[in-house]
């Protein structure tokens, strides 16, 4: 089976991560140090704060970001659960925006109508996760805009996106967004095993974040509600997590980063080729945001259904059955039953639902040989009817 993604580990990885087993410092020493200063520095961000994943970085992004009991946030349903779910763990409601048709992420336009109505009823959301879905930036030039003119908070979720650039910057450097998250799951762009990290360059957010990453703790007398008892002396001032990141995985983080432009150059190269294999079938390829200079974590087409004797479900069964391990992302996180509990229903957004019933995410990793690649390519003019063009 040719997997939809997968890790790129080699020797240096398995180096750096034995170094640090046999050190002094397994969690909270000097590689996770490291780790941070060099993601910060490559993203031009003020500060990197590492965590135990994704999940838990929206979690503590929203937490500092204040949001409660009685807030609103709004994301995508084009995204994976977690972007929605930061928002129920801290008591808030959830929102969503409806999705492009053409870039898949969170339609601005859309956005702006829904907050001038939610102006008008006093239900302004405090956060908003902007997913860079599959890798590619929103409109966050425009969100950015929004976001000052509405008084809420940005939060890119850009858990695909470690190595894009947006209006010509490394995306988390906070240009547009007040927080940015990072995902270093296995299948996205550098991996760390599980881990992940929240990008800002507001001093007293970073602070926070460390303090909520671990256990709501301080060891600086100045954030003491009395005078240190001692060198052994922290206090515990809100309630906190452990989520913190072990050295080891800092460690392969690090290791990971040196090869990150050749992760993305790979990609970017497998990506031209599929726009150029696939572009005589009746597929929608992706489109490109003007701005946006995508790390494709992911590669989605949409089936042109309508011209096709298969089903989506048929083309997807097919692609498996010949060994192309395709993926759906994603199913619209509104219509899952936890949130149909909460009072959504199919049709809410149909954008996002229209694209889930013809979305496949094809193949697509540093690894990949173009041997792998003719393949899936191949079996998609075999399944849709077409026969294969030669190849470049
Ligand atoms: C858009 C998005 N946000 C958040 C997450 C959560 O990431 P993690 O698995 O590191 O918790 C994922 C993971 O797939 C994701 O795709």
């Amino acid at each position: 089976m040719i997997p939809y993604g997968r890790q790129s580990v080699d020797q240096a990885d398995i180096d750096a991560v034995v170094e640090v087993l046999k050190s002094d410092w397994l969690t909270q020493g000097p590689t996770l140090e490291r780790f941070e200063a060099a993601m910060a520095e490559r993203c031009e961000a003020g500060f990197a704060v590492a965590v135990c994943n994704a999940t838990a970085a929206l979690h503590i992004a929203c937490l500092a970001a204040g949001l409660g009991q009685g807030d609103w946030l709004w994301t995508s349903p084009n995204t994976f659960l977690a972007s929605a779910n930061c928002g129920r763990y801290c008591g808030a409601d959830v929102d969503f925006v409806d999705i492009d048709p053409l870039t898949w992420n969170l339609d601005t336009d859309a956005l702006a109508r829904k907050l001038e109505v939610a102006a008008s009823n006093g239900t302004l959301p405090k956060v908003l996760v902007a997913v860079a879905f599959s890798g590619q930036s929103c409109d966050m030039r425009a969100i950015g805009e929004l976001a000052r003119r509405y008084g809420f908070v940005v939060i890119e979720d850009a858990s695909h996106a470690v190595g894009a650039d947006y209006a010509g910057r490394p995306v988390g450097c906070g240009e547009f967004a007040d927080m940015t998250v990072f995902s270093f799951h296995p299948v996205k762009i550098v991996t760390t095993g599980e881990g992940g990290m929240v990008l800002t360059n507001r001093p007293e957010l970073a602070e926070h974040l460390r303090r909520l990453r671990s256990h709501g703790m301080t060891r600086d007398p100045g954030q003491m509600d009395e005078p240190s008892h001692g060198p052994w002396y922290y206090q515990q001032v809100e309630l906190g997590f452990n989520y913190r990141m072990t050295d080891m995985q800092a460690a392969l983080g690090l290791s990971q980063l040196n090869k990150l432009d050749g992760f993305l150059g790979r990609r970017r190269q497998l990506v031209a080729r599929y726009q150029t294999l696939l572009a005589d079938l009746p597929l929608t390829l992706p489109t490109l945001q003007a701005e946006a200079d995508s790390a494709w974590h992911l590669y989605v087409v949409r089936l042109q259904t309508d011209l096709l004797a298969l089903s989506h479900g048929q083309v997807f069964e097919g692609l498996r059955g010949a060994g192309i391990g395709v993926n759906v992302h994603y199913i619209p996180v509104h219509l899952q039953p936890y949130y149909r509990d909460l009072g959504f229903n199919p049709g809410d957004f149909p954008e996002a639902e229209a694209y889930y019933a013809q979305a496949i995410s094809l193949p697509l990793y540093p690894a990949m040989t173009e041997a792998q690649q003719d393949d899936v390519v191949e079996q998609l003019h075999r399944l849709l009817g077409e026969t294969r063009p030669a190849a470049t």
